[in-house]
C-alpha cells in the first residue's frame, strides 16, 4: 500500500459526548457464569456502565475478571442474568440472546484489547489498523488488503491521534510492546465502538510505556466510549479510573470512586493479600 504520511487530514476526530450528559450504555444484572457445575466464576454481578466512564477492574489472578470481559464480549456463553445493551437508536437489547451473527455484530460496538496486542506481526502498522474493519468488510476484501479510502484516512486520523503516524509503514513487529498497544487501540477504535474493553493491557510494559497506554484510554473515554480496564496496579486504578469495580471469588465486593477505596476494601478485594 502506497501512503504519504504528510499528507493533510481533516481531524474531525472530537469527542461525541460532554462529559456530564453520560448515559447508560449497559445494564448489567445478576451475571452468572460457571465453567463447571462446581462453582460460579461469576456471582450474581450487577452493574450499570455509562458512556464515557473509565473503570478499573481490580481482584486477585482467579477472581473472574477476564471471564467478566469475555461474557461483555459475547465470546463466552453466560448462565443466567441479564446484559442489556442501550443502543443508539434507543432500542435494548440482552446480548446473553444473541445468536453468533448477533455476536459479531456486537463485537463491532464492543472493542477489546489484550494483554499481548494480538496484531498480525508481518503485517505493517496502518494495515493492522485497517483490519478493524473486518467486521464490516468483506473476508474477500480483507483478505486482499481492499480498503476504502475513507478507512485509510480514519486508520491515518487513528494513528495521528495516538501519536504513532510516523510507524504507520512499518512492521507491527518491528515497533515497541507500547507502540503496538497503541496500534492494537487505534484498531479497536476503527469499529467506532461505544464500549472498549480491556484484559490487563499494561502487564507487559515498562512504566512509560504503561503511562502512555493509560493516557491513550483516558483520550477514549473523554470520546465518549466506555472503557473498562483489567488491572493489577491500584496507584494506576486512582491516577486514571474514574470508578473501580472490585471482584472477589466472582463477586462485586466494590463499586465505587477509587478515592473511596479504604484499605479495608482493599483487604476484602485481596482476601489479605499484599498489592502495594
Ligand atoms: N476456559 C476455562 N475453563 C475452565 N475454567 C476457566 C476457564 N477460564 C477461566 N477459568 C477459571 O475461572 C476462574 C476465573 O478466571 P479468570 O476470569 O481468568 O480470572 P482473572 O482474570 O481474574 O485472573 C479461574 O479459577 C480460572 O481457572
Ligand atoms: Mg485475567
Amino acid at each position: 500500500m502506497s501512503l504519504k504520511v504528510n499528507e493533510t487530514f481533516n481531524h474531525s476526530f472530537k469527542p461525541r459526548v460532554i462529559k456530564n450528559s453520560r448515559k447508560t450504555i449497559l445494564t448489567i444484572s445478576e451475571l452468572t457464569k460457571s465453567y463447571n457445575s462446581s462453582r460460579n466464576v461469576l456471582n450474581k454481578v450487577s452493574l450499570e456502565i455509562k458512556s464515557g466512564e473509565l473503570i478499573g477492574i481490580i481482584g486477585k489472578s482467579g477472581a473472574g475478571k477476564s471471564t467478566l470481559l469475555h461474557c461483555i464480549n459475547g465470546s463466552k456463553k453466560t448462565n443466567s442474568g441479564s446484559i442489556l445493551h442501550h443502543q443508539n437508536n434507543g432500542s435494548v437489547q440482552d446480548i446473553t440472546k444473541y445468536n453468533s451473527k448477533n455476536i459479531r455484530s456486537w463485537k463491532r460496538c464492543c472493542g477489546t484489547i489484550y494483554q499481548d496486542f494480538c496484531l498480525v506481526p508481518r503485517l505493517d502498522v496502518i494495515t493492522n489498523v485497517l483490519m478493524g474493519r473486518l467486521g464490516y468488510e468483506s473476508n474477500f476484501k480483507t483478505l486482499f488488503k481492499i480498503f476504502k479510502n475513507k478507512d485509510k484516512e480514519k486508520a491515518i486520523e487513528l494513528l495521528d491521534w495516538l501519536k504513532i503516524l510516523p510507524h504507520a509503514l512499518q512492521r507491527a513487529e518491528n515497533l515497541s510492546g507500547g507502540q503496538q498497544q497503541r496500534v492494537a487501540i487505534c484498531r479497536a477504535l476503527m469499529q467506532e465502538p461505544d464500549i472498549l474493553l480491556a484484559d490487563e493491557p499494561v502487564a507487559s510494559l515498562d512504566p512509560k510505556n504503561t503511562h502512555k497506554i493509560m493516557d491513550a484510554l483516558t483520550k477514549v473515554s473523554h470520546k465518549g466510549i466506555s472503557v473498562i480496564v483489567n488491572l493489577h496496579s491500584i496507584e494506576l486504578v486512582k491516577q486514571y479510573c474514574t470508578r473501580v469495580i472490585g471482584l472477589s471469588q466472582g463477586s462485586v465486593v466494590f463499586d465505587g470512586s477509587p478515592n473511596n477505596l479504604t484499605s479495608n476494601d482493599l483487604d476484602n478485594i485481596y482476601n489479605d493479600e499484599t498489592t502495594l
